[in-house]
């Protein structure tokens, strides 16, 4: 049976590192052709890397200025709060979406696109007008004085609130995108055994202290085939899903079952 990848161009943002990475080299293996952007070097091989900032436009259509078409886009570039407010929502928040409307122009109809979200940002749904307010008027000039005056939302870490709007970015592509049958979905991972970990806010304890339901953390791996299945023609009815890969902690909270770790954030 052929790869459903085979023969597809996609383009992975995050490709350096952790569940980029290992999306990048699962998606080698199905076939596909992998266009890696980072800011750093050391994807997989056979990953056509490119070194770009996903905060510097200039950068990203440099990185994409000899594709013609781009059949599936997997944003994993991220980075933790502990980068300060301005440079979380900088590469969480407008580098993603500022990639998106780059690959926009170069991606077929029937193609896909797969964000990676963040348990911590559960509580999108409380902040959703907030959060769509930002997204739609908050501009890279502006994002300095919107961070001060919203200090006390973004404290202890902008990183929930940027999760809230990868989450929310996310329904309103799919609702934009339906029409020409381009999937946008997102996975909400807990806690993954990557190096970005070495960067969390550890003197908080955040990592030590966050719960694992299964008594261990994910594997980017774990994380990587779920985000090639929803990239992938096999979730051809799949859109604006926003999927949990928390092994049940979210549920758990839900039902009572564990404390929330994330405050009322
Ligand atoms: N590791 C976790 O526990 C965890 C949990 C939930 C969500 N996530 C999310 O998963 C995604 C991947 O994280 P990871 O754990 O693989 O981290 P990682 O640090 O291993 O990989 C992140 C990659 O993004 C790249 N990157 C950062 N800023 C960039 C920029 N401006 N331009 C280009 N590339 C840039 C880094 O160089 C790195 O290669 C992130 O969005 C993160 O927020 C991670």
């Amino acid at each position: 049976m052929s790869s459903p990848y085979a023969g597809s161009v996609a383009v992975v943002t995050g490709a350096a590192s952790g569940i980029g990475h290992a999306t990048a080299s699962r998606l080698i293996e199905l076939g596909a052709r992998v266009i890696g952007l980072d800011r750093d070097v050391g994807a997989p091989q056979g990953v056509d890397l490119r070194v770009t900032d996903v905060t510097d436009r200039a950068s990203v259509l440099a990185a994409l200025a000899d594709l013609t078409s781009i059949d599936r886009l997997f944003n994993c570039a991220g980075v933790t709060g502990a980068a300060g407010p301005e440079t979380t929502l900088r590469v969480n928040v407008f580098g993603l979406r500022d990639v998106i409307d780059m690959v926009l122009p170069l991606m077929p109809d029937g193609g896909s696109i797969t964000n990676i979200a963040s348990v911590g940002g559960w509580k999108w749904d409380k902040n959703f007008e907030l959060v769509q307010g930002f997204l739609a008027t908050v501009g890279i000039d502006d994002l300095g004085d919107w961070c001060t005056d919203h200090a006390e939302l973004l404290a202890p870490s902008a990183y929930p609130f940027s999760k809230q709007c990868v989450v929310v970015e996310t329904l309103l592509r799919c609702a934009e995108l339906a029409p020409r049958e381009i999937r946008v979905n997102a996975i909400c991972p807990g806690l993954v055994d990557t190096p970005m970990l070495g960067s969390a806010p550890a003197g908080r304890g955040y990592v030590s202290a966050f719960p694992l339901p299964f008594g261990r953390m994910t594997t980017a791996d774990e994380q990587a085939s779920v985000l090639v299945y929803l990239g992938g023609p096999d979730a051809g009815a799949v859109s604006g899903v926003i999927l949990p890969t928390d092994q049940g902690l979210l549920a758990s909270v839900r039902v009572g079952a564990l404390a929330s770790p994330f405050g009322d954030a």
